[in-house]
């Protein structure tokens, strides 16, 4: 990983703002879930001068645990630190909002963010077996391995 850019700022998105959908679905490619979760979430975009560079969107799962719904970086942006920036982001504000856990759940087949949000402190507690399956219409592939479960990480506050 490059350093990070020093001009990333992460703010909250405001509710009158656009919603980044584009950036959103290269995480959840299912639109119809993104908006189930999008209005109970708080979503935190990452700037570099005025151009978005990346999003993270953080739910409240039950009183005592916020989960990462979503963390996306656009493409030409990534591997300088900058989804680092925005999970250490979420997991401060969890933090500050009297959270005792933070999770992430990833699919089995992505192999490169499973690397990540293990680096970052998050480890295996869960296994939502058939979630990609059942959730999603059209089959995933990464790595020629098929997304079929979801794979749960946590992290204690
Ligand atoms: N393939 C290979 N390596 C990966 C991948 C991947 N898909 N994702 C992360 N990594 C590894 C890199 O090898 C790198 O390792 P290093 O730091 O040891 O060199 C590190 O993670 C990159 O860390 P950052 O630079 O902090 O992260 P980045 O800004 O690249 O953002 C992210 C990571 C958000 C996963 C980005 O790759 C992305 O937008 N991917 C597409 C959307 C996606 O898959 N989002 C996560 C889905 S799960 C969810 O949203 C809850």
């Amino acid at each position: 990983m490059t350093t990070p850019l020093p001009t990333i700022a992460i703010r909250e998105l405001t509710k009158n703002e656009p919603v980044p959908y584009d950036l959103l679905v290269m995480a959840d490619p299912s639109r119809e879930l993104v908006d189930e979760y999008l209005p109970d979430s708080t979503c935190f975009v990452a700037l570099q001068t005025e151009e978005l560079t990346g999003i993270i969107v953080l739910f409240p799962l039950s009183k005592t645990s916020a989960e990462i719904k979503n963390v996306a970086v656009k493409p030409e942006f990534r591997n300088r630190g900058i989804g680092s920036l925005l999970i250490d982001h979420a997991v401060k504000v969890a933090r500050e909002k009297g959270y005792s856990t933070i999770c992430i759940g990833t699919a089995n087949s992505s192999t490169g963010q499973l690397y990540l949000y293990q680096k970052l402190g998050f480890g295996l507690t869960e296994i939502r077996r058939d979630f990609f399956t059942r959730n999603y219409t059209d089959p995933i592939f990464e790595h020629g391995i098929r997304a079929e479960h979801m794979l749960v990480l946590t992290r204690e506050l």
